[in-house]
């Protein structure tokens, strides 16, 4: 549809960069509140929280960023009774949503605050996720049209790996098809959702159609097994999406529709003819950047026997070149992984490689907070990673050109398929190669991460997702119960 994506914020300009800087800084030590709103309760902040429990910064663990009320039975129950289906018209619907957008940009130093302290966003990760969120809003107030049918009452259910972009993706979709939402946000990252749902609220869109309910498990569970529910959109883990099916299949009308956006075991091709500095510097950015926390991050790198010992110095030579620690400051390429269970998990995975002799590489982290040194670690392939470990660990696997085929199809019996990149300067390979490859999202001579609103639409197939690709034509259609006839925008 008409529109325009953000225009974001340029950190190569030094006046833009320290405006960001120095609207930051009084948010340094600030304390921000999580809590519900529903329509008993729509008030941002809440003067007082019940229960309070505290939000920590996984880079400083005695930074309180904040604190968060979960959601209450009570909550849930007003939430499910009072939702009602946003029956204003399209143009308003469309109206708010774009209002929201604004104030998401107008309020640029409060999110990249809270984004950095809540989820531990390097800035130009912050930067990126204002951008998509903003993207989202925009995307979808466009598409909306006066055909499309609610379906009622959609929960939405979102990861805190993105706490802004998909939270606002999955609501801005449903709401633009005049649905009423009940969203329930990563248990890790309840601050800057509260805040973007008062930003909503205060752009135009009505409590009764739209909800905030923070919490964990227990809140996903009765949100996703409730006969009132008309549709799920989740962003999360394979197990959890298959849990909220089994929910909703349970409880559910028939026909139901779940929209599940997973995870990946994402691979790279670099084959012989690629140009090596351009090939590190995709692989840095998709298996690192985030700390590689992206359901699209490069988990498997397979280069061709014959450039990979140049090719492993030279990766060798730029992960050295990365700076782990907080991110606050600017300087820091790398920030933590999100909590304690999470680096408990992949510091784990790495001890066991390690006792295997399988580190190929390995810098410094800081030893308080939640960090985990970039590794890349040995493997024979792709079919020795049984699971999806969500950091700054690559897997680096050697083949020969004869055995091309058989690398492509251990990537597809892997049974996920969300992204995957290539790089090679022959044409017909690449021709060949995307056409056999089983994913989502494929990427030739750049990197499988960050795409981008109404250009990249984003999602996977097998265990990686349900479809419809996120921030696509066919996303918000899905939304409403007549959907508009598909155009290829
Ligand atoms: N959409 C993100 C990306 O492309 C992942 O969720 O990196």
């Amino acid at each position: 549809p008409e529109r325009v994506n953000s225009k974001g914020w340029d950190l190569t300009h030094t006046p833009t960069l320290a405006e960001i800087a120095q609207g930051r800084t009084a948010l340094q030590k600030a304390s921000f509140k999580g809590h519900p709103l529903t329509t008993a309760a729509h008030k941002y902040p809440m003067a007082a929280l019940e229960n309070a429990q505290p939000v920590t910064n996984p880079a400083i663990l005695g930074d309180l960023v904040g604190e968060v009320q979960v959601a209450s039975a009570k909550d849930i129950g007003t939430a499910l009774d009072t939702a009602t289906p946003w029956d204003a018209d399209v143009a308003t619907r469309a109206a708010a949503l774009n209002t929201a957008a604004d104030a998401y940009e107008a309020n640029a130093n409060e999110i990249f605050a809270i984004l950095t302290r809540e989820a531990g966003k390097a800035l130009p990760d912050a930067v990126a996720e204002l951008r998509e969120a903003v993207d989202f809003l925009r995307y979808y107030a466009a598409q909306a049209t006066g055909q499309q049918k609610a379906r009622g009452i959609w929960t939405c259910i979102s990861p805190w790996n993105f706490p802004l972009a998909i939270f606002t993706g999955q609501i801005a979709a449903a709401l633009a098809a005049g649905n009423s939402v009940l969203a329930k946000p990563a248990e890790q990252t309840p601050l800057i959702a509260t805040r973007a749902v008062a930003l909503l609220h205060d752009a135009g869109v009505p409590p009764s159609a739209l909800q905030l309910l923070p919490g964990g498990g227990d809140v996903g569970a009765a949100l996703t097994s409730d006969a009132r529910i008309n549709g799920v959109a989740f962003t999360g883990s394979t197990a959890t999406a298959l849990r909220i099916r089994a929910n909703m299949a349970a409880h559910c009308a028939p026909g139901t529709p779940l929209i599940a956006e997973t995870g990946g075991l994402n691979a790279m091709i670099v084959d012989s003819t690629a140009l090596p500095e351009h090939a590190v510097r995709d692989i840095i950015n998709g298996a690192f950047r985030s700390a590689g926390q992206r359901c699209s991050a490069l988990r498997c790198l397979y280069v061709q026997e014959d450039i990979a010992e140049d090719l492993l110095k030279m990766l060798k030579g730029a992960m050295n070149e990365l700076h782990v620690g907080d991110p606050w400051h600017l300087s820091t390429d790398v920030g933590p992984v999100i909590d304690a269970a999470a680096h408990k998990g992949i510091a784990d995975h790495i001890a066991q490689a390690a006792s295997e002799g399988r580190i190929l590489h390995q810098i410094k982290a800081p030893s308080d907070g939640h960090f985990i040194a970039p590794t890349a670690i040995r493997v024979k392939g792709i079919a020795e990673m049984t699971k999806e470990i969500f950091g700054p660990v690559l897997h680096v696997a050697t083949f020969k050109s004869s055995e091309l085929d058989d690398v492509i199809a251990a990537i597809n019996a892997t049974g996920y398929g969300l992204t995957f990149g290539l790089h090679t300067r022959i044409d017909d390979r690449v021709q060949t190669i995307i056409e056999k490859v089983h994913a989502g999202n494929i990427y030739v001579n750049r990197n499988q991460i960050g795409a981008v609103v109404g250009s990249q639409p984003f999602g996977g197939e097998g265990l990686s997702g349900t479809g419809p690709k996120a921030g696509g034509p066919h996303y918000l259609p899905r939304f409403a119960a007549k959907p508009a006839p598909m155009t290829d925008t």
